[in-house]
Formats: C-alpha cells, structure tokens, sequence
C-alpha cells in the first residue's frame, strides 16, 4: 500500500504535504519527506499522521523538488527509522516506494556483504543503497541497473543530487504522471494530482519514467524509449476538508449517488456487450475483496434468481492460486472501488491469460483496473475516503445488478416487463434509504446498548447472508469488536455454542420465504441469552427491530446494509474509534 509522491516545480515542500494529506487515505502509519535544496537533499520523517510531518519541518525549508510517503507498514513495525524516505549512505540518492521488493532479501545479503548498513527494517531502503552502488557517471543508467535488480511489485520515485531530474521506477504498482507548464509529478493516485494538472498518463509496467520541468520521458528497463499517452483529466473534488467523519458524509450520501449510478448506466450505454458474446457465456465470476467482494457475494445470489448458468463469487486473492475454470466462454465482473487493489488485479491477469472476457466495476476511473479489463463500468459513487468503504458499496449492488439483468435479458433468461420492472424499482430506493436515514436516532440509541458486546453475530439466509457479511465486515474493522457472519441455518452446527449473555446477534430478515425460518434461528439465539438486533420490513419477537420499508425482492441487499453501516458507525464513535481511520488498515490494498 502506501501513497507516494515526486514533484518539480515551485512551493515543491508545501504542495508535497498538501498531496501526502490526500494520499493519507492510503496508509497513516507514518509520513515523510526529502527535499533537494542547494545543499544537497534534507529528510524529515515522522510516525503516525501527515499534521505531525508538517510540525516537524522548519518554515524555511524550501525547494524545487520534493518527494514524499505515506506508509501503510509491511515490513518493519511502525517506528520513524521505518519511515520513507529513504537516503543512500552517501546521502546521494533518497527514495520512496510502495509495493513490496520480493528478493529484498537477497538484495541486502549482497550489499550487506560489500559493507552497506541498513538503518532500518524495510524492504524499501535496498533501493537507495542499490541506486548508489549502480551510479557511474549518469542517473538514468543507474536507476535503469537498479530496476533490473527488483522483482515484485513497485512504484518507486527518486530524488538525487547529481542532475535536476525527477526519476520514477514502475512494476505492479500505481503510478500516474502528471505535466502544466511548470513542473512535472509522480503520484499514487491520479485524484490527488488533478489539482495541479490537467494532462496525466498512467505509467505501464516495466519502465523508468524521468521528469524534467518540461517533459516526462518513459523508458523500458532496457533503456529503449517507450511511448505513453497522455490525457487530459478532470478537476476531481477536493479531498481534504470535509467536517466531521467522511464515513458519515459518505453513508448521507447514498440515495443521490444510487441515483446518479442508475442515469450513469444508461447514460454510458448499459452493458454494452454485443449479443452474440452474451449468448455464448457459459460461467459467469464476481471477484473482488472485502466490500467489494461481499458485493459479488449478493449480486451472485440474486442473479440465481435469474439464470441458470453458474455465477461464482470469488475472493479474489483465492482465485489468483486456485484452479476456477476459464475458458472463452466465461465473463468475469471484477469489482473494486479503488480500481488499484492489487490481488484483485493479479485476478484479472490470471482470466485474461486463459481466455475469458474481463469486465470492470468500479468507481476509479484511469485506475489501474481500468486498464487491464477488457471493458470498464463506472458505478458512479465518486471518490469514497473512509477506509470503510459504504456508499461504493450501495452503487457496485445497483451497477451490477443493472449488468446481470441485462445479460438475462440477453440470454432469454428473463423477459422484457421483467427486465423494466427491475430496472423501474431502483428508482424507489433513494426515498427508502432516505427514510432508514431518518431513523438514525434509533441506531445511534441501539449502538449505545451494543457497544459492550463481546462480540456480535450477523446471521441471514439467501440473499441477506452477503448483508450479513457486509455488516460484520463494517462492524469489525471500524469499532474492533469481535464479529462474524453466518446463513442462519448454520450456527446449530457449532457456532450455537458461543451464544450467551453479553453477545449481540444482528439478524437481517428480508426473503419473505425465509420468515418461519429466520424466526426460528433468533429464537434459538434469544434463548441463549443473546441481544437480538433485527434489520427487516417484518417484525419478530424478542427483538429490537431496525424497520426498512418493503422494496422490490432484488434490491433488499442495497437497503437492508444501510442500517447496518449506520449502526457499526455509531458503535465505533461511542467506542472513541478513528472511524475513518481505523487501526492496521488503508483504503487502498496495493500489495498481495
Ligand atoms: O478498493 P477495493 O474495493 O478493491 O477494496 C477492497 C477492500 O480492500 C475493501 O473493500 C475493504 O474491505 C474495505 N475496507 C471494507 O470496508
């Protein structure tokens, strides 16, 4: 993971700040800077938030070219001597990365062996010590050697003191380039250069990039030139400011942009697969992690209810090493609100190598993603900065679910009234998560009851099991209670056993066939002393009900979570969590 950063140009300390501010989003373990002044390059470097970085650095510091890290900690514990930059021993050189060097082990035997100290415990710092052992008399042949020396995943930029070039190395990990009239960037993540430019290009894999403050020139690792283009990018919304917590603004934020995902699809021409390849489509997956996974997850269970062909979720990390089939007949969605997640784009590798069509469904649009998949749908959520992803996961349920009614629809597995009145339905969803939304008094009151749990279950069946997976999720990773999710005929075969005093079952209720079964399941839970929460449009006995008005029987998964959202937000605030930053996370999973 990471966020990483290089500029030329004028205000280079202060707009390096500004961008590791933005890029915080994808790791806040620790911040730092190295800036090329007359004298040579200066680090500073300090643990925990970007606001410390900024106290660390004396006003008068000042130049033309900065680099800068957020880390996200993979290899070294959380401490300032962990901290990127990082700086050769003749200080010649400084670097920062994010991607994991894989033979970083190797490398540090060979250079520990020709006397090279480490002063820290990254994979990271090899590259600052390989770039001054390859240095003869030029930069670029240099960094060219030491790129040939890496394997593994890797964005790197590098600052150096013997000419005035900005030099960047790529391989698996994002970088984006950006030009104006002034200067050059290198960057994690193409919203946070939109501000300064308004021309970027992805860099490809493989190549050295070197920016002067006119031009960028991209070379393979043979030092051949390779050619990249450049586009122009729009003004994305600032990042940083908003009042309060992101992951409420976020969750507020859900019946407009439930709407705008709906217009988006048809506005950007629905599924737009000729028929003939619909047709042939045997076997269909839904890959993704975490969120974006548990979007497959309920996506896959309502196109059960449409098609009869195989459709798979996958986790996508499980999919890179397992043996799923591919073959040409079989169309793989790929879901990630970052577009960058690494496993998920190894996934897309793997089915594109044997064959299969590869489809993305995300919100980052220029992502890496974006540039692999055969074909890209923008699910219309803008950008989302809580590590707890909420309102991508709303807008990936209505894209996906618009997909897999139109590959029905195309596959004669359902008829044109049920394709409309599907599509027709959605439209009704923006009042009733409104109307959730208004009740959050309540879940704020049940949040306060549950907040002491020692630990919460979220049961469901069919359709409202990926709900329940989604809560936990939700729940877990923001308040760091114990959580775990279950179809809710499953717990009597052993989870049962965990049910007394003090735990919280969550019980998400929406399948109007599956009521005398779910009843069941929470009286069992109840009688065991367990707090029952229920999230459905019925009512039960012995609990407290999170009422969510009746909707179309395909859309409970993008209704009945925003309750759940809600209520993991609420016990985390009572629990005095960072809820948009919760511990040993980051929003964007770079690395496998
Ligand atoms: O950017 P992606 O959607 O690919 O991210 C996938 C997961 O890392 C992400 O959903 C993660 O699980 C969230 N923190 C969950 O809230």
């Amino acid at each position: 993971m990471c966020g990483i950063f290089g500029m030329l140009g004028q205000n280079a300390v202060a707009d390096t700040l500004k961008a590791l501010k933005t890029l915080e989003y994808r790791g806040y373990d620790s911040a730092g800077i190295a800036v090329k002044d007359g004298n040579g390059i200066k680090l500073f470097k300090t643990v925990g938030r970007v606001e410390n970085l900024k106290d660390a650095i004396p006003s008068e510091v000042y130049g033309t070219l900065a680099i800068g890290h957020t880390r996200w900690a993979t290899h070294g514990e959380v401490c300032q001597g962990n901290a990127h930059p990082f700086y050769s021993a003749d200080k010649n050189f400084a670097i920062v990365h994010n991607g994991i060097i894989e033979n970083h082990l190797s490398l540090k035997y060979q250079l520990s062996s020709v006397g090279v100290d480490f002063s820290s415990q990254t994979d990271s710092e090899t590259v600052a010590h390989l770039l001054q052992k390859n240095y003869k008399n030029s930069v670029l042949d240099s960094v060219l050697a030491t790129a040939n020396q890496l394997e593994g995943s890797f964005a790197i930029v590098v600052a150096n003191t013997y000419d005035d070039n900005l030099y960047a190395i790529k391989n698996k990990s994002p970088l984006v380039v950006g030009i104006n009239r002034d200067g050059a960037y290198f960057c994690s993540d193409v919203r946070c250069l939109s501000r300064w430019v308004d021309k970027v290009a992805v860099a490809p894999d493989n190549v050295v990039a070197v920016a002067n403050r006119q031009s960028v020139a991209f070379y393979d690792f043979k030092g051949n030139p390779v050619s990249v283009k450049f586009f122009a990018v729009e003004n994305a919304e600032e990042i940083s400011g908003a009042d309060g917590d992101y992951m409420l603004k976020e969750i507020l934020e859900i019946p407009e942009k439930i709407r705008q995902a709906k217009q988006g699809y048809f506005k950007s021409g629905g599924l737009s697969l000729p028929a003939k390849t619909v047709h042939r489509v045997k076997r269909i997956y839904l890959i993704g992690c975490g969120t974006a996974y548990n979007s497959g997850l309920e996506a896959a269970a309502i196109a059960r209810k449409m098609l009869s062909i195989d459709v798979i979720p996958v986790i996508a990390s499980e999919f890179i090493y397992d043996n799923y089939p591919v073959d040409s007949y079989t169309l793989a969605f790929f879901i990630s609100q970052s577009g960058e997640t690494a496993d998920t784009i190894r996934a897309v590798e793997k089915v594109r190598e044997q064959g299969g069509f590869t489809y993305a469904v995300t919100n980052t649009q220029a992502s890496s993603l974006c540039f692999v998949c055969d074909k890209v749908k923008n699910i219309y959520a803008d950008g989302e900065y809580a590590v707890a992803s909420t309102k991508a996961y709303n807008c990936q349920l209505v894209t996906l679910l618009l997909l897999l009614t139109d590959v029905s629809y195309l596959k004669g597995a359902i008829d044109d009234e049920t394709r409309k009145k599907i599509v027709e339905s959605i439209d009704v969803l923006p009042t009733a998560i409104d109307k959730v939304l208004s009740n959050s008094y309540q879940i704020a009151k049940l949040a306060e009851e549950i907040k002491d749990s020692s630990a919460v279950f979220f049961i469901g069946r069919t359709a409202d099991y990926p709900t329940a997976c989604e809560g936990s999720l939700k729940l877990k990773e923001i308040s760091y209670i114990h959580s775990e999710a279950y179809p809710a005929g499953e717990l009597k075969h052993g989870t049962l056993a965990l049910m007394e005093k003090g735990v919280t079952v969550v019980a998400i209720a929406c399948d109007s066939l599956q009521i005398d079964k779910m009843a069941l399941s929470i009286s069992e839970v109840a009688t065991r002393g367990a707090k029952v929460v229920c999230v459905s449009p019925y009512s039960f006995e012995n609990t407290a009900l999170l009422s969510i008005p009746v909707v179309n029987r395909y859309l409970y998964g993008i209704l009945s979570v925003v309750p759940l959202q809600l209520l993991a937000y609420y016990v985390a605030k009572r629990l005095g969590r960072d809820v948009d930053k919760p511990r040993n996370l980051a929003k964007s999973v770079t690395v496998e």
